[in-house]
């Protein structure tokens, strides 16, 4: 993964974001995703989605929120071809250095509780699910 190259994500980006997505994202349980979206979240937080590019393609993804509160990790994929070789841990813990820099005390992932490969990743990364809390959910619209 030496080759690897890890830089913000632009407007120009999002197809190539939404492609990645659709064949190695966690893609259960959430809203579909839409080109207008992740325009609008880069246009609103240019630093808030990373991407890494390998020989000219988009080859892992991480979105990190931060809202001026909380802090939160989303999007976590990895292109198949190129899993088990440190690059989701990498991508995880750059998410983290930016947040940390913005203030953020603790980072909150959300994550399937069937999706075992998702909690491996967190689990290695320090991450521990909170038996305490559920998440409560409502359209907006
Ligand atoms: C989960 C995912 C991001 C892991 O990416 P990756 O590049 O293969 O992960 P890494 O090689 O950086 O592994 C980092 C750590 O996670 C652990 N891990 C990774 N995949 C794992 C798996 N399938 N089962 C258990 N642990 C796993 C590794 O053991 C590793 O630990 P280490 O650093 O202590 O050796 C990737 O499999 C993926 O994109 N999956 C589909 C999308 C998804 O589920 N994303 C998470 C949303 S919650």
């Amino acid at each position: 993964m030496d080759d690897v190259s890890v830089r913000n994500a632009t407007a120009a980006d999002v197809d190539d974001l939404l492609e990645l997505w659709s064949r190695a994202g966690e893609n259960a349980s959430r809203p579909d995703d839409r080109p207008d979206l992740v325009h609008a979240l880069v246009e609103h937080d240019p630093e808030a989605v990373l991407l890494a590019e390998l020989d000219g393609r988009v080859v892992a993804t991480i979105i990190g929120g931060w809202d001026g509160w909380r802090a939160n990790l989303y999007r976590l994929a990895v292109d198949p071809a190129c899993r088990g070789q440190g690059l989701g841990r990498r991508m995880v813990e750059l998410a983290e250095e930016r947040l940390r820099r913005l203030g953020a005390e603790r980072v909150c992932a959300m994550v399937l509780d069937d999706n075992e490969e998702g909690r491996g990743l967190w689990r290695a990364c320090g991450y521990a699910p909170q038996d305490d809390w559920s998440r409560w959910v409502k359209q907006a619209r």
